[in-house]
């Protein structure tokens, strides 16, 4: 009995400093002060281990169409270079202001599997300014991104900047295509 009441009493004392703890707004939440590394573990393996537990079912498609690959590359372009970057470019002010940092992706590519990189692309990641594209984009845009991770993992420099050059010939295309259809309707 004399044990059980030791613990009641030290779990109580425990939650009570936390209450002040908390309350007072000791933990400093600046990006600048990077959290002690024992938190850092503890957040970095839940949420690796919560986006292999929740993409271990998912069916991957086939992602080697080039007209889909392209879309990624548009898609990537617009959503996640800012953040992530991409071959050969320099990390913007918002990819290196973010804490946790924004991981390399091509690296990413290399060891997870694509139902894992579809999994995060689609649901996010919570409280690391990672956004989940699942709210604003269909399963097939997103695995259009994955296909061009998959791509990117091993691309120079110079392949990442003519991926720009072949979308905007594409968009091109697609432009006078929708031009001549107008003209025909007209
Ligand atoms: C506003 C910034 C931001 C944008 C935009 C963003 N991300 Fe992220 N992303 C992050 C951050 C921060 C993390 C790290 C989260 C963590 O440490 O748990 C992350 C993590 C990831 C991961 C996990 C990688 C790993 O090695 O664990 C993937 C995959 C990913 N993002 C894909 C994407 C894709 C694809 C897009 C675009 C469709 C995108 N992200 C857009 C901030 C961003």
């Amino acid at each position: 009995m004399k044990t059980v009441g030791i613990v009641v009493s030290t779990l109580l004392a425990e939650l009570i400093l936390m209450i002040i703890f908390v309350s007072l707004g000791l933990y400093n939440v600046s990006t600048m002060s990077p959290d002690p590394g024992f938190l850092r573990w503890i957040f970095s393996h839940t949420s690796d281990n919560s986006a292999k537990h929740y993409s271990a079912g998912i069916a991957i498609p086939s992602l080697t169409d080039s007209t889909m690959i392209i879309k990624g590359y548009q898609r990537y372009h617009e959503l996640c270079q800012t953040c992530h970057s991409g071959p050969g470019l320099t990390p913007t002010p918002v990819e290196r202001g973010l804490y946790p940092h924004p991981p390399d992706l091509m690296r990413s590519a290399k060891h997870m599997g694509a139902n894992r990189l579809f999994w995060v692309a689609k649901n996010g990641i919570k409280s690391t300014g990672m956004p989940g594209f699942g709210w604003t984009h269909s399963d097939k845009q997103i695995w259009s991104i994955v296909a061009f991770l998959e791509k990117m993992k091993n691309m120079t420099p110079q392949e990442y900047a003519a991926m720009g050059q072949l979308q905007a010939k594409a968009k091109n295309v697609d432009m006078k295509m929708s031009g001549r259809k107008n003209e025909r309707r007209r």
